[in-house]
């Protein structure tokens, strides 16, 4: 067998997981950079994907609509880091549908909302997820996925 399709052999078994930012995180790096820094999700991708390329597939997304959101959830993932941004205090149909769809995942934070507004310190996920990660700016989502990928090795053994 080639290098390259032994390569797509090895990639194709690794567990498949969703980096999805929800609504205004795209404004990332120009957004109140004194609480989220300057940092863009581009940056958090590339940082992401170097890190851990060679031990998942990850699919990252971000939208500001919330079916959109919804509706990627359900994509036979292994699991998922997901920072839903203000949906996250907001959204019984998120906390719902993560229910409803026993979906393993970390929940991130760039920033530490616990520190910050009263409107800001409920989360209707959080109590679903695996962990929290939240405070370390696109650091967040570095420890998430590592977080979320020794859950899943832990659960598969
Ligand atoms: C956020 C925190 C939320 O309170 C806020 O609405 C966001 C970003 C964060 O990453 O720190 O949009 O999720």
């Amino acid at each position: 067998m080639s290098n390259a399709k032994s390569n797509d052999k090895k990639l194709a078994k690794l567990p498949k997981i969703l980096v999805a930012s929800g609504v205004n995180l795209d404004l990332l790096g120009r957004r109140e950079p004194d609480i989220y820094g300057h940092a863009t999700l581009a940056d958090m991708e590339t940082l992401v994907q170097t890190k851990f390329a060679s031990r998942a597939q990850i699919h990252f997304v971000q939208t500001n609509v919330e079916s959109e959101y919804l509706s990627l959830l359900d994509g036979g993932w292994a699991g998922a880091v997901l920072n839903p941004g203000a949906w996250t205090h907001t959204s019984l149909a998120l906390a719902d549908r993560l229910t409803g769809l026993q979906l393993p995942f970390v929940e991130v934070h760039l920033s530490n909302t616990a520190a910050r507004e009263a409107f800001r310190h409920h989360s209707y996920t959080a109590r679903l997820a695996v962990g929290v990660v939240q405070g370390f700016g696109i650091d967040s989502y570095l420890l998430g996925v590592d977080g979320l990928l020794t859950y899943l090795a832990k659960r598969t053994r």
